[in-house]
This record gives C-alpha cells, structure tokens and sequence, in this order.
C-alpha cells in the first residue's frame, strides 16, 4: 500500500508541477488553488503517509489506514475536478462536488490520523 500511494503521488507530483510551469508561463493565477492543493494533499501528503505505511507494516495492515487509502484517493480527484471546472468555466454548478469531495478526503485524513496516534508504537 506504501509503494502504490507513493507512486500516485509522483502523479500528483507531475500534474500540480505541470499547473504551476502553466500559470507562471500564461501569468495566469486562476488555478492556484488546484495547483496548491494537488501538490500539498496529493504530493507531499500522500507521499509522506506512503512512507510512513512502508516503514510501518501495521498502520498498512490496520482497517483505518486502509479507510484512508481509499477515501483519499476518491476524494482528492472528486475535489480537485470540481474545483478545476468551477475555477476554468467561473461557474458554481459543480461545488457540490468540491464539498462532497473535500469531505471524503478529511474524513480519510481523520482515519490517517487515528491510525498514527492509536497503532504507531516504539518498538
Ligand atoms: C516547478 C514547480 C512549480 C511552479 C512552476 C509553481 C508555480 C506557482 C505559481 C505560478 C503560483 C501562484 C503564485 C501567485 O498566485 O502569485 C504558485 C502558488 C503556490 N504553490 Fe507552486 N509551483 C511549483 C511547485 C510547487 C510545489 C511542489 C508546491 C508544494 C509542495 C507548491 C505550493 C504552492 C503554494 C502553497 C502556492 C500558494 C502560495 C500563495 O498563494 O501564497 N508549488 N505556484
């Protein structure tokens, strides 16, 4: 589970790198916020919790870090496509989908940090 997130978040990683190379190319801000939240919950987030599941088989192993795995993974792309439309097209009509979007993805981060503080031990 480590691995594959790490890898998704390389994804990330050239798709936020890829928004920010546009915007300071087209001097075109407007997708700042996906730009940001791409890099930080999809790149640096989700590569550091890769880590952390690889170092420590058990918060892999346990229900909660599989609940995080999944909720973030559907929930990210659900907020950042919702985002990217209502920012590109200036329209509000898809903010539903941002909101269900981010609430998927900090539930998921909730189980992320219930896992850490309940089954991470010094061995
Ligand atoms: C080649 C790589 C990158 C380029 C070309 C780039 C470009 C940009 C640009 C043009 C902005 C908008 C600045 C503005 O609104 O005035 C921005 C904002 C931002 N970027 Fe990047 N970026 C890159 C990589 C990253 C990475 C790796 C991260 C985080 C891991 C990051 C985090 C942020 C944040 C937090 C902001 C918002 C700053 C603010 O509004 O105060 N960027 N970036």
């Amino acid at each position: 589970m480590g691995i594959t997130l790490i890898k998704i978040s390389a994804v990330y990683f050239a798709i936020g790198v890829a928004i920010g190379y546009y915007m300071s190319s087209a001097h075109d801000y407007a997708l700042t916020p996906v730009h940001v939240h791409i890099n930080l919950l999809g790149w640096t987030a989700l590569t550091l919790a890769g880590i952390l599941y690889h170092t420590f088989p058990i918060l892999a192993k346990s229900l909660s870090g599989k609940i995080h795995f999944w909720l973030h993974n559907i929930g990210l792309p659900l907020m950042m496509l919702g985002l990217f439309f209502v920012v590109v097209f200036e329209n509000e009509a898809l903010l539903p989908l941002v909101a269900t979007g981010a609430t998927v993805t900090s539930l998921g981060i909730f189980s992320f940090v219930f896992n850490v503080l309940k089954n991470l031990k010094a061995s």
